[in-house]
């Protein structure tokens, strides 16, 4: 069957589709009045805007248009004049002639220039987001993330993934962040709570069988905003059993690497692999951008007997800024605040010049201190060294926080560099109460050398649990997971979590693991994300269609907003006073 992508009843062609190939066709297109220029009392130019672009429209006589009219144009397609031409359109070449304009709706004046260079304050924009998505660059961001849907599908259909939609209204789950709760009407006083992922939905579908599970889900949380996080979310979510971690990663790698190529054109190559431990070692943090080559450098030994109190600590880590040795004293002043704020004690910093190190530390250095300082990483006259002693890992995240800061370059720019970070540790350190906390969720599974350390060593066991890392964010988390009874009673009570509460909590899930659970794994990534770093964006925001505002609000909606008092008594729910 042919299928026409453009026509319709009331259209024969897209504003941007037409060419000099269809000169001389009398042609109708619909769409936006974008500008409308004079020309003598009565020969008018109106460009006609769609979501494709613009076409001119020459229109003589008299027509009562203004920009944002909706309207009707047929004319026909004609070459345009010698001189005329606008190689900035598409349709550049062309216009149309001897039009019939026809009003489909008036418009107001909008309250800001929809076009697509104007710098807007972004809160107008959301207050307006209808007449924001009509401009050119939310158009193309919204699309992307449409090619990018359509891109994952396929590939998990491909891979004999089998798409089953899990409730919203459901009950709480593990991630660990705070949760929407939904009053029952019916049963008043009761709550569903929206799902921060599919996390426990899908491992059921697991134990029912499923095999291969994938969804689009929406996941609700109610956590704090930042440019890369929102209330709802959308995840690329998948299970599938009988697998393990390099089944997981394979599926995923096709699935990213095919949206990637849909939304670039250009295919990454293989994912590589680093653990968490070499990826803290080396970048200071789990999430490395590794699009600049900057890493951190161990000189604890030679600092191991040091005089030097600013060095005295149990790890030093130096790094090596290519051509800093020209940043200010005052730039320097900057970061050492920065690291102060990240709980160092102090920022060390070395110029690398051809009569030595110079900085206000260096006096204090032996020989063998200054020539392992200014021989970090290969260091040329020029160079800069930043050098951070502390316990280990504060000392690397200070200095993986300042690689950041000093080498990443903005989001729209530089090549997509993918990495899977695996062998997370188990737990992330103490809650106020004493109790271990799961670095990923209950459910993951030890490594299988380390299980003998749950009870002696806990945080020096690691997890079966993997990120996959892009220029820097964390796009997506997933684990091996637990299917056996005993492993996954000996972890509760290591987090602290009783019979009765694990019970109370998650009693469907273990109440099914009785009945055949199947070895599973699976993985969930941000397509939010995913598409912001496509689009190259900084904020998520750009890429969903209504976001909230740091504050949670819809500026459009105007939600979240209160209910009747009809709704709140049928709901049983009554409003306290703030502060009482
Ligand atoms: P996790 O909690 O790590 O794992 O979430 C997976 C991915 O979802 C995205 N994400 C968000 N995106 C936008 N706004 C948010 N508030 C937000 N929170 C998370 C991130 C993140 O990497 N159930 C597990 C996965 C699993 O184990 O299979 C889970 O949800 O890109």
């Amino acid at each position: 069957m042919f299928i026409n992508r453009e026509a319709t009843s009331m259209r024969d062609f897209l504003c941007a589709s037409l060419r000099e190939d269809h000169v001389g066709q009398r042609v109708a297109v619909c769409g936006w009045v974008a500008k409308r220029r004079e020309h003598g009392e009565h020969l008018a130019f109106v460009d006609v805007r769609d979501h494709t672009g613009i076409i001119q429209a020459v229109v003589e006589g008299s027509v009562d248009v203004r920009s944002e009219f909706v309207v009707r144009v047929t004319g026909t397609v004609t070459r345009r004049p010698e001189g005329t031409l606008n190689d900035k359109l598409a349709t550049g070449q062309v216009e149309l002639t001897d039009c019939v304009v026809e009003v489909l709706s008036a418009a107001e004046p909008p309250p800001f220039q929809l076009d697509d260079r104007v710098e807007i304050d972004e809160q107008v924009r959301l207050r307006y987001r209808y007449l924001d998505l009509r401009r050119e660059h939310m158009q193309r961001n919204l699309r992307l993330r449409a090619v990018v849907n359509a891109a994952l599908r396929r590939a998990m259909d491909a891979q004999g993934f089998c798409e089953v939609e899990t409730p919203l209204l459901w009950a709480p789950t593990p991630e660990g962040s705070r949760e929407f709760v939904v009053p029952s009407r019916l049963q008043p006083g009761e709550f569903y709570v929206l799902p921060q992922s599919p996390q426990i939905a899908k491992q059921l579908l697991m134990v029912g069988g499923f095999d291969r599970y994938y969804q689009i889900a929406r996941c609700m949380r109610d956590e704090d905003l930042r440019a890369d996080r929102q209330f709802e979310f959308s995840q690329l979510d998948m299970e599938a059993s009988f697998a393990d971690q390099d089944d997981i990663f394979a599926f995923v790698s096709v699935a990213v690497l095919d949206a990637a190529e849909a939304a670039t054109g250009i295919r990454p190559g293989a994912i590589p692999r680093i653990t968490w431990a070499d990826s803290l070692d080396r970048y200071g943090t789990d999430k490395p951008d590794l699009r600049f080559a900057m890493v951190l450098h161990d000189l604890s030994d030679v600092f191991a007997a040091t005089e030097v109190k600013a060095f005295s600590a149990p790890t030093v880590k130096a790094l090596r800024l290519p051509g800093g040795a020209d940043l200010s004293r005052s730039r320097l002043d900057e970061l050492t605040l920065f690291a102060k704020s990240l709980g160092a004690k102090g920022l060390a910093w070395f110029r690398v010049t051809a009569e030595g190190l110079e900085s206000p530390l260096a006096k204090f250095l032996d020989e063998t201190e200054s020539a392992a300082v200014a021989g970090v990483d290969g260091a040329q006259v020029g160079d800069l060294i930043f050098c951070v002693a502390d316990e280990y890992e504060a000392a690397c995240r200070v200095l993986g926080a300042l690689r950041v800061t000093l080498g990443s370059p903005p989001v729209s720019e530089g090549p997509h560099h993918y990495v899977w970070v695996t062998e997370f540790p188990m737990f992330e350190g103490v809650d106020d109460e004493g109790h271990l906390q799961a670095a990923h969720h209950p459910f993951t599974m030890p490594h299988p050398d380390d299980l003998d350390l749950i009870e002696t060593n806990p945080l020096k066991v690691r997890s079966r649990a993997y990120d996959l890392v892009l220029n820097g964010w964390e796009l997506g988390s997933g684990s091996v997971r637990i299917h056996r009874a005993d492993i996954q009673s000996r972890i509760f009570s290591a987090l602290g979590i009783s019979d009765e509460e694990a019970e109370s909590r998650f009693g469907f899930l273990l109440g099914a693991f009785k009945y055949g659970a199947p070895p599973h794994a699976g993985f969930a990534f941000g397509i939010d994300r995913l598409t912001a770093i496509f689009a190259g964006e900084e904020n998520i925001r750009e890429v969903i269609a209504y976001p909230k505002t740091q504050s949670g609000a819809d500026l459009m909606t105007g939600a979240p907003k209160g209910v009747t008092d009809k709704v709140l008594r049928e709901l049983r729910i009554k409003i306290v006073a703030k502060g009482s």
